[in-house]
């Protein structure tokens, strides 16, 4: 399965989405407080997260804990999260995690 693309979602679960929106060092960097601030107003489960292991991508906004958003100035965050829009999201495990990613957050 490709590790990109669009992840069918129906239009019934979007007002239940959840949202998590990076604030690991890198993020924060990138201004993820106004991306949460912005998203919270429209999705009312709307939480901040640890880093998710995505820097170089970022800021990073994960959705259903199965999707992530990548930063693009080009798009609108908020109907990013609405659309099917994403990649799917793997969760690194502790052996995936090297000291140089650590050196990272
Ligand atoms: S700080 Fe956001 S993905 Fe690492």
């Amino acid at each position: 399965m490709s590790s990109k693309g669009k992840i069918p979602r129906s239009s019934a679960s979007r007002d239940g989405v959840k949202v998590e929106v990076c604030c690991g060092e890198n993020c924060s960097a990138r201004n993820s407080q106004k991306v949460f601030d912005t998203l919270k107003k429209e999705f009312e489960n709307t939480e901040k997260c640890g880093c998710l292991g995505n820097c170089g991508k970022g800021l990073n906004v994960l959705i259903d804990e199965k999707r992530i958003l990548h930063y693009s100035k080009e798009h609108n965050i908020v109907e990013r999260v609405k659309s099917d829009e994403g990649e799917v999201f793997k969760r690194f495990t502790e052996e995936e995690l090297t000291d140089d990613f650590l050196k990272d957050i």
